[in-house]
């Protein structure tokens, strides 16, 4: 079964998966990375550069289809999976869990106020906006709501571990 971890940029998905993956035992799955892998790039403006948003959104895609069939990972996703419903349903399978760390703008952008390595959070108004679009898509696709502000890395992934095996 793959644990899969959903929510806006900075909301902690990358962080949490390390976590997660480390105290289960697990493999860790690194959407972006493996972005940078298949477009052979190094960061998302390169990726941005080459071929747009775009590309960036064909290579999820195909990512999800060639990996459909892992297994027992840990998978944290790009902020935008949720835009293409195919993504999530070839990572999830038929026994995936979906968890949306749900943090508020507001912590968002305190977290990446110094962060400038995401093409889409270079200007905060039009972030603020793409936050609220996605957020009922977060919550579509969620088997569980898991709130992330104030709360230390190692308090949501016994949340989430909890929560997967009931202990
Ligand atoms: C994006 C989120 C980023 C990365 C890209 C686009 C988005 O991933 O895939 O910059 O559309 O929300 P993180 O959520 O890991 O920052």
């Amino acid at each position: 079964m793959n644990i899969i971890l959903i929510g806006f940029m900075g909301s902690g998905k990358s962080s949490i998966a390390k976590e997660i993956a480390s105290r289960l035992k697990l493999q860790l799955f690194e959407m972006d990375e493996m972005v940078f892998q298949k477009t052979e790039t190094t960061t998302m403006d390169e990726v941005f550069a080459k071929g747009g948003e775009a590309l960036l959104r064909e290579t999820e895609i195909a990512i999800s289809k060639e990996y459909a069939s892992l297994d027992n990972h840990v998978i944290s996703t790009g902020g935008g999976v949720v835009l293409n419903k195919s993504i999530l349903d070839n990572l999830r399978g038929d026994k995936g869990k979906i968890f949306y760390l749900n943090a508020s703008f507001l912590t968002i952008s305190i977290r990446l106020a110094e962060n400038t390595s995401r093409p889409l959070f270079k200007n905060l108004k039009e972030a603020e906006s793409l936050y609220h679009m996605r957020k009922p898509l977060y919550l579509k696709y969620a088997d569980h709501v898991v709130e992330v502000d104030q709360k230390s890395i190692e308090e949501v992934t016994q949340e989430i571990i909890e929560e997967v095996y009931g202990r």
